[in-house]
């Protein structure tokens, strides 16, 4: 099979391919030097490519052959000839797949020399994210890396083939567009035709695929750059990847099956068998149990309220937070007992960076210890209640309820995270019924949760204007070992409702019809009902992959301040084209 060529020469096969069964053949092969070894009267090349690395052996019986050999750099490009040949018993390296054997060169090119790199290609990385990012196409040819960009690329192939056979269609929607109200900032882009107008990239694809709906499409997927101006984090970035998906004429638990099909395929790519169907839990469950609605079920540890027993207790600390209206949340985190001081006081720590007083500890060594002052009888009574295990931590917050369980919850996400064997298991669940309205501390005013098209509850319609804060919402999110990895809803497909959902948000007639009055038509022309879901996609390869970050299964990844350290992106631009777009400058 022909695999590349260069000049006459033609690859026969990738480097990281050759195996024993190849033994006696003559093989071309082409790739970057990973390493040479010049042992006087031999040479030794790993040669790599993106299926790997593989043995070259320089023999002495040339000369002039074996002077070129010991001239080739690191990151060099080779072409070699050569013949394959099983390596004797001793020599062989079990770590390497291709171990067994090494390719016995014939002849040798440099196709291309390489200045000495910035820092050496291996895995696990040692030099900066800074550095790496700089020279990506460099860092990118470590295995690590080849391994994520192929994972990525199977899985996308694996979605794009489920959907169809699904019947969906992927459609393009526009990148030059309108903003669409996800809740993140927007990137906007100035028009040189109209001045002083801008599009705004998609920070999704919501409206179009509604509007696809209407169009009769029925089912329409799309793998689909967002971009978002927000704060960055490890799951984060400003332009990221979604499967995007809606469908007509389903309910919930339509998109449920599908999206569940869709996972067991996925993660069959990394041999894992996924259990079916996920458990579901509502928004109000999930915070009750676990503190958050990205709970990390890895583990059952489940948060325990006992304000109940509160007054009976002891403590003036935990009475007084009590008669202030709080409650008390306990957390028996399994085998956290060995916490040390200072361990216990960065919790504390992290409970008043969340915004608690701080957060109580129980041990129990020889007796019990605590941060708590009360009598031993209450905290053997804690202890019990808690069902908590010898070598177990225990967590008290008393506080206001969103403070205390917001607390526990990451504590204990956190503690899951760190306890359990990642990339190992893989525990997934739908979260349910969230509220369809939150209060926005920054802006002042009711937002939605997930975004103004989401269908409430039909049970709930009537408290839209009376009690908004306890309408539920169609919405769902996906979550897996305490990631949000996807995130939908039932739409609403209904002019009238749509217009009071506006109004609710604080819209006025005349804001509602310059953002979305294209839309709000739209709903005129026989909307279908419809809902739909969109997945993230570079989470979904991260936890694939087994890393920690959406930078590492992202080829051009930007920093977690939206710097593109290779381009040197977002740069300044020409007076020039300023003056084209109408824009002046205010500040340097
Ligand atoms: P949502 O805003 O929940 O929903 O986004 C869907 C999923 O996209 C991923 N995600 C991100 N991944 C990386 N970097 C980011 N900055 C980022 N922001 C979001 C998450 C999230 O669950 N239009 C709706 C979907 C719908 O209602 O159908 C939407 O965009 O995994």
């Amino acid at each position: 099979m022909e695999k590349g060529k260069s000049s006459e020469w033609r690859r026969t096969a990738y480097c990281g391919e050759i195996r024993s069964e190849h033994g006696g053949q003559e093989v071309t092969l082409f790739g970057w030097v990973n390493r040479q070894r010049d042992m006087g009267n031999l040479v030794f090349i790993d040669l790599r490519d993106r299926e790997g690395v593989v043995q070259v052996v320089v023999p002495s019986d040339n000369e002039e052959f074996l002077d070129k050999a010991k001239k080739v750099r690191m990151e060099n490009v080779l072409a070699v000839k050569g013949i394959v040949k099983e390596r004797e018993r001793n020599a062989r390296n079990p770590q390497l797949p291709t171990g067994d054997v090494e390719v016995v060169a014939k002849e040798l090119k440099v196709l291309s020399a390489s200045k000495v790199p910035p820092f050496v290609i291996a895995d696990p990385p040692q030099a900066s994210e800074e550095l790496r990012f700089k020279y990506r196409y460099m860092d990118m040819r470590r295995p690590a890396m080849q391994r994520n960009i192929k994972l990525r690329h199977q899985a996308a192939l694996g979605v794009r083939n489920y959907l169809s056979e699904n019947g969906f269609l992927e459609i393009e929607t526009p990148f030059l567009t309108k903003s669409t109200p996800e809740g993140a900032r927007d990137y906007l882009v100035p028009s040189r035709t109209y001045k002083g107008r801008f599009y705004a990239l998609p920070q999704s694809p919501q409206i179009f695929k509604q509007l696809l709906m209407i169009a009769g499409f029925d089912r329409y997927f799309q793998i689909v750059r967002c971009f978002r101006d927000e704060d960055f984090r490890a799951d984060r970035q400003a332009e990221f990847t979604q499967i995007d998906i809606e469908m007509s004429f389903i309910e919930r638990d339509e998109v449920f099956t599908l999206v569940e099909g869709m996972m067991a395929s996925l993660f069959k790519l990394i041999g894992v068998k996924v259990t079916l169907p996920f458990p579901r839990f509502s928004y109000e469950e999930s915070m009750e149990r676990f503190g958050t609605d990205k709970p990390d079920l890895r583990s059952e540890m489940e948060i325990v309220d006992l304000t109940g027993i509160g007054a009976s207790l002891a403590s003036t600390l935990l009475k007084e937070a009590l008669s202030a209206g709080g409650v008390l949340k306990g957390l028996a985190a399994a085998g956290q007992g060995s916490l040390s001081r200072n361990q216990l006081d960065k919790l504390n720590q992290k409970a008043k960076d969340l915004g608690a007083k701080g957060v109580v500890w129980i041990k129990r060594e020889d007796g019990f210890k605590s941060s708590l002052k009360t009598e031993e009888k209450d905290l053997s009574l804690i202890w019990d209640k808690l069902g908590a295990q010898a070598g177990d931590l225990v967590l008290l917050v008393a506080d206001e309820k969103a403070v205390a369980l917001k607390v526990l919850g990451e504590l204990r996400n956190e503690f899951v995270r760190n306890r359990v064997d990642n990339g190992k298991t893989f525990q997934f669940a739908w979260i349910t019924d969230f509220p369809l309205f939150e209060w926005s501390e920054e802006e002042k005013r009711l937002v939605s949760m997930h975004h103004p098209f989401t269908s409430p509850h039909e049970a709930d319609l009537d408290l839209l204007e009376k009690d908004p804060f306890k309408v539920r919402a169609k919405a769902y999110d996906l979550v897996l070992n305490g990631f949000e990895i996807g995130g939908g809803s039932i739409r609403i497909h209904n002019l009238e409702l749509q217009k009071r959902i506006f109004e609710i948000l604080g819209l006025s007639e005349k804001e509602t019809r310059a953002k979305f009055g294209f839309f709000l038509d739209a709903l005129t022309y026989g909307a279908p009902p419809h809902g739909g879901i969109a997945l993230g996609f570079d989470r979904i390869v991260m936890l694939l992959a087994g890393e920690k970050s959406i930078r590492d299964v992202i080829p051009f990844p930007k920093t977690t301040s939206a710097l593109c350290l290779l381009t040197g992106s977002p740069a300044e631009i020409a007076p020039k084209q300023l003056e084209e777009l109408g824009l002046k400058k205010t500040k340097e």
